[in-house]
């Protein structure tokens, strides 16, 4: 049976870390639509064009050749990728790329292709208002300020990123507003999805609920 779930919520509430796992354990394709926006600003910035230039930036998107692989590597016109979209270069750039419509448009249409005809769980801010309205499942994962500044501070410490608690929090809550006010589909929650806070909960307990949900929801169909 043919499954589609949706994750969307504010950045570093956790959505990629328990997307992989939920994919693994339903055996079904990892979509990671935050790292196709991360690698048109990794394009951007290595090739010297102002992210905040929306025509430039816009001009350059079919020379952009993004390919999410099986074992969550990323690549961009055959470069590996995979960690520079995390540097914060790109992070502090990307919510500049991700509001420009055309450059949206040109993503959505490779989503909804990756997500045609088999199962996926694809994360990001408006997979389940806008890339796939029809989703079986819809989650909207959120956890408060703190919470998201403090585990994103220790993924970049792990990755030997240099910053501090207060640049990071500083930098989620920048993303999170231009991200939500942005004109073009902008970070909101479907209004048929379901609300999982992960403030207080672990990894396991996450993946776990969500597990329940899907499994809830194909077992009734
Ligand atoms: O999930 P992330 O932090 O890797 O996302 C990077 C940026 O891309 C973030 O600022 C929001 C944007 N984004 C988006 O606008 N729509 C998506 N479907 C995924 C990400």
């Amino acid at each position: 049976m043919k499954v589609s779930i949706a994750i969307d919520g504010p950045a570093a509430a956790g959505k990629s870390t328990v997307a992989k796992i939920v994919a693994k354990r339903l055996n079904i394709s990892y979509i990671d639509t935050g790292a196709m926006y991360r690698a048109v600003t990794w394009y951007c910035v290595t090739n010297g064009i102002d992210c905040q230039d929306e025509a430039a930036c816009s001009a350059i998107i079919s020379n952009v050749h993004i390919d999410l692989k099986l074992d969550d590597t990323v690549w961009c016109n055959g470069t590996n990728i995979t960690e520079a979209i995390r540097e914060p270069f790109v992070s502090s750039q990307v919510s500049y790329i991700a509001s420009y419509k055309d450059i949206r448009l040109e993503m959505v249409k490779q989503q909804r292709a990756m997500a045609a005809d088999h199962s996926v769980i694809m994360d990001g801010r408006d997979i389940g208002t806008y890339v796939l309205p029809d989703a079986d499942i819809k989650i909207y994962q959120i956890a408060s300020i703190e919470t998201r500044a403090i585990r994103r501070y220790e993924e970049d410490l792990e990755k030997g990123i240099q910053t501090s608690l207060e640049e990071v929090e500083d930098e989620l809550r920048k993303r999170d507003y231009i991200d939500s006010h942005r004109d073009f589909a902008p970070l909101k929650p479907a209004p048929d999805s379901i609300l999982l806070d992960t403030s207080y909960l672990t990894v396991e307990q996450v993946v776990e609920e969500i597990i329940n949900i899907v499994k809830k929801k194909m077992g009734e169909e």
